[in-house]
């Protein structure tokens, strides 16, 4: 069968257009208020004090949060708490969870306070509230931002049934250092991907309407370039580019803002000695005067206070002025802006209309939301019914973890399993038990119990074949006898699927990792199972790019599970089994060994270049000890189908100025399966005036495809998909050659070549 695909939404047709934009820079329109929401608001301002002003830019952990995802720090008792929002000090509370607090907060900020200001309730609201949905990078491996939109409005729906109405999310970081922990929270390591996935989860949150009682107001964070983390450490500075910031950390926000998000988070990081949160030319500059974003900016986590540990704030007042001039309209935790905001506007070293002007878009956010008009609107009873998960969403997040699953190799066809009879050994410390299924970030997890990939199995097998399971380590240490007696249980199985990795306290906020590899215990577990010569799968838990080394690299299978969250057992099955296709794609490169990272496909040309066609080549890019190039590359993931690039056509060889230009790409599934394609479109831009990446991904398109089956799929390319950040640091389109390469990784595929013709 022969037929041509434009049918569907192209994905990269929602990054494709604000390209230019994204990159430089036109303006984004703002959310507009009715007149009389506006009037309310200037009403306030005038009868406001400079320290109920200042309140209104506070946000407190919630009384009852403790520790919860954060350090201890100016924690508040609960009594303490009610009369600091009487006072009119407390704009908004975070991470509290239960609407019977959140109803007294609100009682008390509405009856008790002189101005009866709402509260806005906050919370980290990542990947799921009750119902635990799989970790922003694994639903990213889906290719899919729709599902990543879908999953964030199931979130809002729970979340907003607690009383919540803001999230501090999506996390919109590029991380391209696996040892940085938080690369779980986002897209990985692509530019387009964490564009289109940013924009996903913003409207997934926001909903069409930010007033509707399930909506969150969402938070693109942490702005911007905090991936960059030196050395990969978490909290670190990153020596980051103009150009680099420009071209690769700032458009996911961009694409967020785009998306309608109303609230951006500013990170605890510094840029080449300036920390973000005090960087005016950051949040002043690009935010406000070059992209006209009309909401507000947090800070992260006490982050105005630690301008003094950075050494550029000799006390809290300083700090609260550096980081309130620079930008930063509400202070997170710190109490600095209500400590200071009020002499320091009384003393004239702040500006009233300063003040003033952060009130508003606060102000505006909360009109935006509602509140004003309902503010106890999802705090009229106490929760405890809803903090079960819905079918729809269980089944939605059983649909997630299958499609997050990215299958790297299925040597001889192993997977999928035929269950009948089959004698399966389940070796590792993940197999069994509720831990490590939900990975960091899922503070509020409901009553449904998770399914573990035991109980998976078990119920997938439904007595038809054998499961023995069998832990074998711990996460990080041996177990007395542990190896022998998981050695044991291969040799008498048909098949051993293990099930190892990171524990979900090895990846998140302040996890990060020198080696990215298997823990010891593990490897040696897996290396002795692996030795037995008994068909293995590994199921590979884990929150980053591993580097998979000793024996894991001569298993027959291994499917990435990253954290999937409440149904993880049941997707995992459903995979094995053959119940479905995996049909996930690495976000993230996956290195040969830990020491070459950071590791990304888009990396700059080098004037020495490695090739693996002379892969000893000296005097060229590569390490004496490792190939420089990935061990799974970016874009890569199995189906059980095999699926062949036959060509790529372009609809013209020379493109003139302006046009956009068609590739057609002819892929063919020669396997016996159905199965779904990540069809990928990548360029090289051969020559311009800065060195460019040696590819970047462009488009992509998900295409089911029969056992057989043979089709066309048209990918665009716009002119603005040519643009770079140029010399003088503004976005620029050069003519010349460019390289298009078609392909199901980054790794490539056929491709062909146009001229862009001059204006
Ligand atoms: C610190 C984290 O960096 C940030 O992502 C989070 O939103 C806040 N803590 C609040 O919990």
């Amino acid at each position: 069968m022969n037929e041509s695909r434009r049918d569907g939404v192209d994905p990269a047709s929602v990054g494709r257009r604000p390209v230019l934009a994204l990159l430089g820079f036109a303006p984004l329109s703002a959310g507009a208020l009715p007149a009389a929401a506006q009037e309310r608001i200037e009403r306030l301002i005038a009868r406001m004090s400079l320290q109920e002003k200042a309140g209104q830019l506070t946000a407190s952990a919630h009384a009852s949060v403790g520790s919860i995802g954060n350090p201890l720090a100016h924690q508040q008792g609960e009594r303490e708490q009610l009369d600091a929002i009487r006072a009119g000090q407390i704009g908004a509370l975070f991470n509290g969870a239960g609407v019977a607090r959140k109803r007294a907060a609100q009682q008390a900020a509405i009856d008790g306070s002189r101005l009866g200001i709402p509260v806005l309730f906050g919370a980290d609201i990542l990947h799921g509230f009750r119902t635990v949905f799989p970790v922003p990078l694994a639903e990213a491996a889906s290719w899919d931002p729709e599902l990543a939109r879908r999953c964030a409005r199931a979130a809002a729906i729970e979340a907003a049934a607690d009383g919540f109405r803001w999230t501090f999310a999506p996390m919109v970081d590029i991380a391209r250092d696996a040892r940085w922990g938080r690369g779980v929270e986002g897209a990985g390591e692509d530019v387009l991907l964490g564009c289109l996935f940013a924009a996903a989860r913003v409207r997934g949150f926001q909903g069409d309407d930010l007033a509707a009682p399930d909506a969150l107001l969402a938070t693109p964070k942490h702005f911007a370039g905090y991936g960059a983390a030196e050395g990969g450490l978490d909290y670190a500075g990153a020596d980051l580019s103009p150009r680099t910031l420009h071209e690769v950390y700032l458009p996911p926000f961009r694409a967020a803002i785009a998306a309608g998000a109303a609230a951006v988070m500013s990170g605890f990081h510094e840029i080449a000695g300036v920390p973000v949160t005090a960087d005016p030319a950051l949040l002043e500059g690009v935010l406000r005067q070059r992209w006209a974003f009309d909401g507000f900016v947090i800070s992260d986590y006490t982050a105005d206070e630690e301008l003094i540990a950075h050494g550029v704030a000799a006390d809290g007042r300083s700090a609260a002025k550096a980081s309130f001039l620079a930008g930063v309209d509400m202070s997170m935790q710190s109490g600095l802006y209500l400590a200071h905001l009020p002499q320091l506007v009384a003393d004239g070293e702040i500006p009233l209309a300063r003040l003033d002007a952060s009130v508003r878009r606060v102000l505006r956010v909360k009109e935006r939301l509602g509140l004003f008009d309902a503010p106890m609107r999802g705090l009229d009873d106490d929760g405890a019914s809803r903090s079960g998960s819905a079918p729809e969403h269980l089944e939605l997040a059983r649909e997630a973890a299958r499609r997050a699953i990215v299958m790297l190799r299925n040597e001889g066809g192993l997977l999928p399993l035929a269950p009948r009879g089959l004698r399966i050994a389940l070796i590792g410390p993940m197999a069994q038990g509720p831990g490590n299924l939900y990975g960091p970030w899922s503070l509020f997890p409901g009553t449904t119990p998770p399914i573990d990939i035991a109980q998976g199995l078990r119920t997938a097998l439904g007595g038809r074949g054998r499961l023995r399971v069998v832990r074998g380590c711990g996460i990080d240490r041996p177990l007395p006898g542990g190896v022998r007696e998981a050695v044991a249980a291969a040799r008498d199985a048909d098949v051993v699927l293990l099930a190892i990795g990171e524990s979900d306290t090895m990846s998140g906020e302040a996890r990060s990792r020198t080696s990215v590899t298997l823990p010891a215990a593990q490897q040696a577990l897996a290396d002795a199972v692996i030795a037995t010569g008994r068909p293995t799968v590994v199921l590979l838990k884990n929150g980053r790019a591993l580097a998979l080394e000793g024996g894991l690299t001569r298993a027959r299978s291994v499917l990435v599970t990253w954290f999937l969250g409440t149904m993880t057992g049941a997707a995992i099955a459903d995979l094995v089994f053959g119940l479905a296709e995996p049909t996930g794609r690495l976000p993230v490169s996956f290195p040969r060994t830990p020491g070459q990272v950071p590791l990304y496909h888009a990396r700059r040309r080098s004037g020495r270049p490695w090739s693996a066609a002379d892969p000893h080549a000296d005097f060229k890019a590569r390490y004496l000890d490792a190939a420089p190039d990935p061990l799974y590359p970016f874009g890569h993931g199995l189906g059980y189908s095999q699926v062949r690039y036959e060509s790529l056509t372009l609809s013209t060889q020379r493109l003139p100025w302006g046009q956009s230009i068609e590739a057609r790409v002819r892929v063919a599934n020669v396997g016996a399966r159905d199965t779904t394609e990540v069809v990928q479109l990548y360029l090289t831009d051969k020559v311009a005036s800065v060195a460019r990446p040696e590819r970047e991904l462009k488009a992509f398109r998900r295409i089911a495809l029969r056992a057989g089956e043979q089709v066309e799929v048209t990918l665009g390319l716009a002119p603005d998909d040519l643009a770079f950040i140029g010399v003088d640091l503004q976005p620029v389109i050069e003519p010349g050659e460019f390289v298009v390469h078609a392909g199901p990784s980054a790794a490539g595929g056929p491709q062909a070549t146009f001229t862009l013709l001059p204006r």
